[in-house]
């Protein structure tokens, strides 16, 4: 019996359901039952009937999950699978933040540890950040945004909002060079430019369409567009060339890896229901004070 056909079964048997986010591996992404954005799999962990969600993705999203749904089992099957930019600020620095502005509304990329939510008022993916401070944020007077300066600048651009932001941002969106894309379209005229808004503001620029991945999955099948130049990370091509055979894609960057996403395979996820290994914890006063925010984010992906 294959690896996959062996997860399968001991899916059914734990009554497991395998979540992927699009930065995984093709061969995670393709034995998943659901392959989305950070939104769209906090979506399926709230609303799943299973009791284990492996969760092949990396630590903040597991520890998301297991937040919206505290009686589950939340398994990620690779321990060491972070988020560098999740990395960049801790409780401390966003208590330190707060009090420098005790007045402010505190709204934090779901990028973050457990215990950096629990500081938060409200919490947003690259998918809701905007309609978050459009329409959950529009009595606030002052707004800290952390950790993305990047996402904090294009949420500013389309709201017309200015932040208190945290100069965290992600290392493999950062080596996406604006020379990079202009190579590019250089190479292919006709092809058009979809962005991450993790992305530094001039390469934003160049693009015509800067979204979450699963907005740029949607703008791909939903675009006349037949070759895309795409600036982020490269693992969602997989997706992308499965999705819409017919398209050419072409990676803005041959440096755009997360080397955290790709430390998931097959084999560990095996091991992982084996062993129901890598169970995340968080402590229940820290999932208490996050529960909220995310609760807001999941209300505004309607
Ligand atoms: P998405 O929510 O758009 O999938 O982004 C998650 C992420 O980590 C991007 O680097
Ligand atoms: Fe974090 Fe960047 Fe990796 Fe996304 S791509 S998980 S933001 S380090």
């Amino acid at each position: 019996m294959s690896i996959a056909e062996r997860i399968q079964q001991l899916k059914k048997e734990r009554n497991a359901v395998i979540l992927a986010h699009n930065y995984q591996i093709p061969a995670v992404q393709d034995i998943a039952d659901f392959v989305g954005d950070s939104l769209g799999l906090s979506i399926q962990a709230s609303k799943t009937d299973a009791e284990v969600i492996v969760f092949c993705g990396v630590h903040f999203m597991a520890e998301t999950a297991k937040i919206l749904s505290p009686e589950k089992t939340v398994l990620l099957p690779e321990k060491a699978a972070g988020c560098l930019m999740a990395d960049m600020i801790d409780a401390d620095q966003l208590r330190a933040l707060k009090a420098e502005h005790p007045g402010a509304k505190v709204l934090c990329y779901v990028n973050t540890s457990a215990a950096v939510k629990a500081e938060c008022d409200l919490c947003c993916t690259s998918a809701n950040a905007v309609r978050m401070v459009r329409e959950g944020l529009r009595e606030a007077a002052e707004i800290i945004f952390v950790p993305d300066k990047y996402l904090a600048d294009y949420v500013s651009a389309q709201t017309g909002r200015s932040f208190i932001v945290w100069p965290g941002f992600c290392p493999t969106h950062a080596r996406i060079l604006p020379e990079n894309v202009r190579e590019e379209k250089v190479l292919h005229p006709e092809a058009v430019v979809i962005a991450h808004p993790e992305c530094p503001p001039e390469l934003r620029q160049l693009a015509d369409c800067v979204t979450s991945t699963e907005g740029m999955c949607r703008y791909v099948r939903e675009s006349t567009a037949r070759e895309i130049i795409v600036a982020t990370e490269r693992g969602i091509l997989h997706r992308l060339r499965k999705e819409n055979p017919g398209k050419i894609f072409y990676p803005a960057s041959r440096f755009a890896l997360c080397m955290n996403m790709k430390l998931i395979q097959q084999e560990k996820i095996l091991w992982a229901l084996e062993d129901m290994g890598h169970e995340i914890v968080v402590p229940p006063e820290v999932a208490e004070k996050a529960r909220a925010g995310i609760q807001r984010m999941l209300d505004f992906s309607e």
